[in-house]
């Protein structure tokens, strides 16, 4: 039988809550297609900090790198200074395993979760892949005469052509796999990022006139992308983008899908040890209340199976979150007012895979 370890964090505030829903249904799941999941928890996030100062040690790592992939519930605590967990957990595993991709899926399951008029399931079905460890985010830069009236600061956008490259390959690769309008639009603002928005367009346009042209190329800029989500949701198909601005634009994609209950996503190591996570936060002020929504958490799930090969497996659990939505018992995707609890959501879904 395929054997797959498994690193759990469940984190902080409600990340255990969901956490615990997402492997109620990764059991069902392993149980039905046959294969097998060894899971090893780790207590990182803002209580162990609290305690021992410690957020990600580099030891952790090294025992992150033996695993299969990393299910993460959520981090962020409210006595911890805002940064602090982010970068020292988050984002110090995605640049240490080198999870260059964040994969969102954005997908609307039920018209009536949807805030723009109009829009139904049908439009709104598109994923965006971010480039993960680049750009702004790899603190390039730096501070003079701080604190002085002449302070200057500066955090620079680095990208290096194999880092693009990379993530368009991923890119035009995933759009190729989905298989529906075979379009990969590529967002940024080359109008005025003449250096590093020229490098993705020439990469992207380039990657496609050699290997790609079976897929159609399209372009978009940031700040006209935020309209058209609104707008016309419906163009899309793959988006690829550079680190903030995807950053940005998936949590404008998270609230037209349905809200943080839903949305859920993947650091990505195509050669390595992703990470999946839902993409709510920690919510510490539902913990242990049981209303929180697992539907991001057991959507992640779904995704890390996908992505560790359990390809049947993912689509069940797919089906089952799509056939609960739709089952109407769960009245609202919103915390404290789904019309059942944290675990009654998990149960009705597992209970379908
Ligand atoms: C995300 C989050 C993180 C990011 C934060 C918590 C560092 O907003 O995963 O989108 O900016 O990437
Ligand atoms: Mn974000």
């Amino acid at each position: 039988m395929k054997t797959y370890n498994i690193g759990v964090i469940g984190g902080d505030g409600t990340g255990p809550e969901v956490t615990r829903e997402a492997i109620k249904v990764l059991d069902v799941a392993q149980h039905k297609f046959g294969f097998k999941l060894n899971y090893t928890n780790y207590d990182f996030g803002g209580e162990r900090y609290l305690k021992t100062g410690e957020t990600l040690p580099d030891s952790a790592i090294e025992e992150f790198r033996k695993q299969h992939s990393l299910f993460l519930g959520a981090i962020g605590h409210p006595d911890v200074k805002p940064g602090i967990l982010e970068c020292g957990i988050l984002l110090k595993a995605r640049f240490a395993l080198d999870q260059y991709i964040n994969l969102r899926p954005v997908k609307l399951y039920r018209t009536e979760d949807c805030p723009l008029k109009g829009k139904e399931p049908k439009d709104i079905d598109f994923v965006v892949v971010r480039e993960n460890t680049g750009g702004i985010y790899t603190g390039v830069g730096g501070v003079v005469q701080k604190g002085t009236p002449m302070e200057i600061a500066t955090q620079v956008m680095v990208y290096g052509r194999p880092v693009v490259e990379r993530c368009v390959k991923f890119a035009y690769d995933y759009t190729r796999r989905r298989n529906k309008k075979k379009m990969l639009t590529l967002v940024h603002k080359c109008n005025v990022l003449t250096h590093a928005g020229d490098l993705w367009v020439r990469t992207h346009k380039e990657l496609g006139d050699r290997d790609y042209t079976d897929i159609k190329q399209d372009y978009n800029h940031v700040d006209a992308c935020t309209m058209w989500f609104v707008k016309q949701p419906e163009w899309y198909d793959v988006i690829v983008t550079e680190n903030l601005f995807g950053d940005i634009i998936t949590d404008l994609a998270a609230i037209i899908q349905g809200g943080l209950g839903v949305a859920a996503g993947g650091n990505i190591n195509p050669e390595g040890v992703s990470m999946f996570e839902p993409m709510g936060g920690s919510a510490p002020k539902y913990t242990g209340q049981n209303v929180i929504n697992p539907i991001a958490a057991i959507a992640a799930a779904g995704m890390m199976l996908d992505t560790i090969g359990e390809t049947q497996a993912a689509l069940a659990i797919d089906k089952a979150v799509t056939g609960s939505l739709n089952g109407g018992k769960i009245k609202s995707l919103a915390a404290g007012k789904m019309g059942m609890g944290t675990t009654q959501v998990g149960d009705l879904i597992a209970a379908t895979v």
